[in-house]
């Protein structure tokens, strides 16, 4: 959450006033949101639901991904993106990303089997995945590419907005998320077919209120309507996110700026593959060893992102414990529909994606950031680096007072 204010108390107010708190027949605040937010993105629908986790698991059943498919996400991503798969009845392959901390093309390319039926990429912490190179490999395998944009708000890749490139895409509001209504989230997709899938996804009851399609077969699923409360808070959210993203995009051009001589002593900025377009939520550098990452933000509090706990498949209990629905029989893990599917899990699977995560550090930007702070940021940044990195002693060191850091958003580790 980066701003709430006024503009949504208001807007909530409006709506418990009305009493129109359900989005069908007296509400249009989610009707209004849903228009407005699929005009941003560039796609024809867009459908919200009560998550970014409900969202992406009726993305996958829009798409008819189920029983007998492998779908293939990054090692570096919440959860959600993996039990989303599960939910349909799937297997998640897990594969490395590389040093942009997205996933790896190649590890794509490389794990693509008979079975093998949709990707993943996560634009994890704002930064964009590699999608020229992603969409090539999918159209040329035949395989669906669903965007997890659930940290993506608000930025795009080479023009284009995340969650519009890949065949369908899933976000979230939740309270962390660069636009937020508490919790939240949504669908966005082009073809007419797969959107109304993805509506009887998030409420198989829908038609009660909207009329049946007869050209769409409908089908049992998990109720998580939005309501008007959470379409009027993002109607406000979104005539905020530009000038926020533009803010955050301006601070991690200035401090990349600041710092891009402290590459020759081994603070490498990130690849990135979209620099002008992502949200730029946050600046990253891939240092040369963990133990250089460990002593740089002992000096200056920031996050490795190695250390951020929920967000790394060893994390990931349910699928490395093979725990895959509520009931034995709706198992994935254990269906025989999934019996050719890949489904080995181990903690050193994606080794080279853990040793990359230790070893690399991320600075969080915010709209709120004066020229004071951001000059401050980068004076840390330098002499954490240099003593890091053996170019000064702790003595010479100055730091300065900067923006905290949100330790709970970070869920960060500590070794003993
Ligand atoms: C990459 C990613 N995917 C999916 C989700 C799930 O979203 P939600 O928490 O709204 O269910 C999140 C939320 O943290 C996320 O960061």
């Amino acid at each position: 959450m980066y701003k709430v204010g006024q503009a949504e108390i208001e807007a909530l107010t409006r709506v418990i006033e009305s009493g129109a708190l359900f989005r069908y027949g007296v509400g249009h605040e989610c009707d209004t949101f849903e228009r407005r937010y699929a005009d941003y993105l560039g796609v024809k629908h867009f459908a919200l639901a009560a998550s970014g986790s409900n969202a992406l698991a009726a993305a996958m059943a829009a798409v008819g991904i189920g029983p007998g498919d492998e779908v293939i996400i990054p090692a570096h991503t919440y959860m959600a993106t993996a039990t989303s798969v599960l939910t349909c009845g799937a297997i998640p392959l897990i594969v490395d990303i590389d040093e942009s901390i997205t996933i790896d093309p190649k590890a794509i390319e490389a794990a693509i089997g008979p079975r093998t039926r949709a990707i993943v990429p996560v634009h994890m912490w704002g930064a964009a995945c590699d999608m020229d190179a992603i969409m090539e490999i999918a159209n040329r395998r035949n395989l669906i590419v669903i965007e997890d944009a659930c940290q993506g708000v608000g930025g795009g890749y080479k023009g284009r907005k995340f969650g519009a490139v890949g065949h369908i895409g899933a976000f979230s509001f939740n309270y962390y998320k660069n636009m937020t209504c508490g919790e939240g989230g949504g669908v966005a997709v082009n073809d007419d077919s797969l959107a109304e899938r993805a509506r009887c996804a998030i409420d198989p009851c829908h038609f009660y209120w909207q009329g049946r399609s007869d050209a769409v077969q409908p089908f049992s699923g998990n109720g998580a309507r939005a309501s008007e409360l959470m379409g009027a808070m993002l109607n406000v959210q979104l005539d905020r996110i530009d000038p926020m993203i533009a803010a955050m995009r301006a601070e991690k051009k200035a401090i990349l700026q600041a710092t891009s001589s402290l590459g020759n002593l081994g603070l490498k900025q990130t690849p990135m593959h979209s620099p002008d377009d992502d949200c730029a939520t946050h600046v990253m550098y891939n240092l040369p060893t963990p133990e250089a990452a460990k002593r740089f933000v002992e000096l200056y509090p920031c996050v490795i992102v190695g250390k951020t706990g929920r967000h790394n498949y060893t994390e990931w209990d349910q699928i490395l414990m093979g725990a895959g629905a509520a009931h034995p029989a709706m198992n994935p893990f254990a269906m025989p529909a999934n019996a050719e599917c890949r489904k080995r899990y181990s903690k050193d699977m994606c080794a080279k994606s853990l040793e990359i995560l230790n070893r690399t550090v991320m600075v969080p930007t915010h709209p709120d950031h004066t020229a004071a702070d951001i000059d401050a940021i980068v004076n840390n940044i330098t002499a954490a680096a240099r003593v890091a990195l053996g170019e000064a002693a702790e003595t010479e060191a100055v730091f300065r007072p900067a923006p905290a850091l949100d330790a709970q958003k970070f869920d960060m580790q500590v070794d003993g």
